[in-house]
């Protein structure tokens, strides 16, 4: 059942470019124009009024939330809120008929998101579920929704249903800027043909694969890792940093590389790894400000670069390249080589990478 892979969760790191096709297949006809979503054309009206999109979600569900919040601002000019769902349902939010809930969750079992979205559904909020389990809780309790196609995700550590999410989130969201003109008629078409095109970029970025196991040697004896990203690639950080602590329990933490000099950057010496994001598009050239800041501290620098990279190149320790895309869309690749990284990590440490401890793949209780 793991076809032929030790693991599932290298399987299904391995199936996100087929797990990605899947689902944008019969939504995403690039050669017409068209995103075609039941669920959003259904409802239309609603989301081109809507006042605000409040997204909901745990985990790296969440990480896909805050991807979405950048998609959606910058292309659909939707106000968006990304909330843990634990941390929304307790505090009493101001919650309107015009806003939109997208609960985002890979099971459609988790606990937390379930209950946000009765509350939101009490307080008069159209509700939109984005699952992976078809047929779950939350796919049930939404007013509408869309499923991403990932097939069964076993591995506890989510992979291929993240990168699924972000691929659903981005649809809808330029299905909207498309609707509500916000978005220009050639760029829009780009963006399409762009996406059409990932599941080839991320096999690419695949072939790292084995120099992300050499990098993978070096580090995995530390104790403390970093991410850092700007813009969109600041929630892939986030979801890197998540990865290797749950499956490895290195200790590891995510921000966006600009809050460095607010306090991380206290941490860091020759012991510390440093996983920085510094695709060409998006702040590159801060980023690579960042790279010295780290660099002149001694800290090990492992960076995440587009292809044909030279100033990060230069100053890393380790690159690993991903494909040339646009911006928006390079979480759909960055991510990858972090996924490969945690799983090396957790391996060479012996952990049990499928079933980490103290974990539940569907997260029931509050
Ligand atoms: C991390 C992980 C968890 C889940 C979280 C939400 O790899 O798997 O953080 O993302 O428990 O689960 P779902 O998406 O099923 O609601």
């Amino acid at each position: 059942e793991k076809g032929g892979y030790d693991h599932f969760m290298l399987k299904e790191i391995y199936e996100q470019p087929r797990a990605i096709k899947d689902t944008y297949r019969g939504r995403l006809l690039a050669d017409q124009g068209i995103i075609r979503m039941a669920g959003i054309d259904q409802n239309l009206e609603k989301f081109l009024n809507a006042n605000r999109i409040i997204i909901v979600a745990c985990g790296t569900s969440w990480h896909a939330g805050l991807v979405a919040e950048y998609i959606f601002e910058d292309l659909a000019r939707i106000p968006v809120e990304v909330e843990y769902a634990s941390e929304f349902r307790y505090r009493n939010p101001v919650i309107t008929e015009n806003d939109i809930l997208i609960a985002i969750s890979q099971s459609g079992e988790t606990a937390d998101t379930l209950a946000a979205i009765k509350m939101a559904k009490e307080r008069g909020a159209f509700v939109f579920g984005v699952c992976n389990v078809v047929g779950s809780s939350i796919a049930r309790e939404t007013d509408a929704g869309a499923y991403t196609h990932a097939g069964p995700e076993i591995g506890v550590a989510s992979t291929k249903a993240f990168t699924t999410q972000i691929t659903v989130l981005t649809l809808i969201a330029l299905k909207l800027a498309k609707e509500k003109g916000t978005i220009e008629e050639s760029k829009y078409h780009e963006y399409l043909v762009e996406l059409e095109g990932i599941p080839a970029k991320v096999e690419r970025t695949l072939k790292t694969n084995p120099l992300i196991e050499e990098i993978a040697e070096v580090y995995k004896d530390s104790s403390n890792c970093l991410y850092l990203g700007r813009g969109y690639n600041f929630p892939v950080a986030l979801e890197g940093a998540l990865k290797l602590k749950e499956i490895s329990y290195i200790h590891a933490e995510g921000y966006p590389a600009a809050e460095m000099k607010h306090g991380p950057i206290a941490l860091i010496d020759e012991e510390m790894p440093v996983v920085v994001i510094a695709t060409r598009k998006g702040h590159y050239e801060k980023v690579v400000s960042n790279v010295q800041e780290i660099k002149s501290r001694s800290g090990k620098i492992i960076a995440v670069v587009t292809e044909g990279d030279q100033q990060v190149t230069d100053l890393a320790d380790h690159v690993v390249e991903v494909p040339e895309t646009s911006e928006t869309l390079t979480p759909l690749l960055t991510t990858i080589p972090l996924q490969l990284l945690s799983y090396h990590i957790a391996l060479m440490r012996g952990c049990n990478v499928d079933q980490p401890r103290n974990l539940a793949k569907s997260v029931t209780v509050e």
